[in-house]
């Protein structure tokens, strides 16, 4: 740059924002950049007044998590998406979006994730929001508490953490909306290559992507899939509220898609072979999993999920066990780790009574059905046998 003689000045400013490349990269760059320039102002200006697309500041978006929108858009069959710097961020924004505002009511399932149950129960309240639970898997229930209560949002998971009951959404939709509700779905279980709930109506589609999405346990996220109209009101949130997702993120996220089909088919094959050998073993009381013929919304999950995938996430209680024995048999365990995630490609457990349900009482998890005997295990992409065995090894530890 020899139009500038100083140091200072090249030091800053050489090698940046040379000539346009006539070479496309093959995949999406990570865009660090904060600010965007354009030739023109007048391109900037429409820009802000959203009459273009197009990126001016990193809170308003980036290419690289437009890139991660477009894709969870394609795949989840939205018109668009909303990426978020975590789940949670996603679910509150979700929540704001539909309506929930101070003087409108929310119902939600009793078994979503702690968080979600906690942002109903205490945080929506204190804002004047009534909040009312149901069992999701009993239609009149459901049905009542819409007539009740009238809510702006009802909020429920595909598949619910950690007792993988099963919501009808097809059906809970068609409720929600004659009753004037909108319809939150939390499909970071199911993910798109076992069910797309926009398909059926819902409003927002929400994904911890942290979990399968992102799939290799080194990327926090969250992202909303939804209607181009509902995103302009997400949009408005978040140039307003921040949460974003960071480039990097969207990028390790985006990297992670590209194998999520693949990876999810391992998931739920080896997670179909541990559930039956679980459901076999004499110290395993109950196991939770869909893809077993005596879980209750077995014969749903085969009508929901077409291709009779079922999920990698199992939860199983071990006999006469507490708090003791279950940290014996986690301690105990080699190749699956005790680790607080789900969805990765390594097998986690997770004892919720300590972690994922630790915001609700013991009376609140004893009415979800949250027993201090109750292990999750997210199954992860390594061989079943060695899984299997891993768990066998550390059940006989607890006798
Ligand atoms: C079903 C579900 N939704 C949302 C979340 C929150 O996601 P995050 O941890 O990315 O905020 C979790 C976290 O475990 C989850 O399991």
């Amino acid at each position: 740059m020899a139009k500038y003689k100083s140091i200072f000045t090249r030091a800053v400013h050489v090698g940046e924002r040379g000539a346009k490349p006539d070479f496309k990269p093959v995949s999406m760059p990570i865009y660090n950049s904060v600010g965007y320039l354009y030739e023109d102002l007048k391109d900037l200006d429409a820009v802000f007044g959203s009459e273009r697309p197009g990126f001016v500041y990193a809170r308003y978006g980036n290419p690289t998590n437009s890139a991660l929108e477009e894709v969870l858009a394609d795949l989840e069959e939205g018109e668009a998406a909303l990426t978020f710097g975590s789940g949670m961020a996603a679910v509150y924004a979700s929540l704001m979006a539909a309506g929930v505002k101070a003087g409108t009511a929310v119902v939600s399932a009793f078994d979503v994730y702690g968080a979600t149950y906690a942002i109903c129960a205490r945080l929506l309240p204190n804002w004047g929001v009534k909040a009312q639970f149901v069992d999701v898997t009993n239609l009149r229930e459901v049905e009542q508490a819409l007539a009740e209560t009238k809510p702006a949002a009802i909020i429920l998971e595909t598949i619910s953490n950690p007792l993988m009951k099963v919501a009808d959404v097809p059906a809970i939709t068609r409720l929600a909306h004659q009753a004037g509700a909108k319809v939150i779905v939390d499909n970071t279980f199911a993910t798109p290559v076992l069910f797309q709930p926009l398909a059926q109506g819902v409003d927002f589609c929400v994904h911890s992507t942290t979990k399968y999405i992102g799939g290799h346990g080194d990327v926090l996220g969250g992202a909303i899939v939804t209607s181009n109209a509902n995103r302009k009101i997400l949009h408005e949130i978040i140039k307003m509220t921040g949460g974003n997702l960071g480039p990097a993120e969207a990028w390790l996220t985006l990297r992670g898609v590209k194998t999520l089909p693949l990876r999810m088919r391992q998931h739920c094959l080896n997670a179909m072979e541990v559930a039956k050998w679980l459901q076999a073993h004499p110290h395993v009381s109950k196991v939770n999993y869909p893809g077993l013929t005596h879980h209750p919304q077995h014969d749903l999950s085969m009508k929901l999920f077409p291709e009779a995938l079922f999920g990698g996430m199992i939860s199983f209680e071990i006999k006469n066990a507490g708090k003791k024995e279950i940290f014996r048999f986690m301690e105990s365990l080699e190749l699956i780790l005790p680790a607080t995630t789900l969805g990765d490609v390594y097998s986690l457990t997770l004892y919720p009574a300590m972690s994922s349900h630790r915001a609700l009482s013991p009376e609140e998890r004893g009415k979800v059905g949250i027993s201090d005997s109750l292990v999750r295990l997210s199954v992860g992409i390594e061989d079943a046998s060695e899984i299997i065995a891993d768990l066998e090894r550390a059940l006989e530890k607890i006798k």
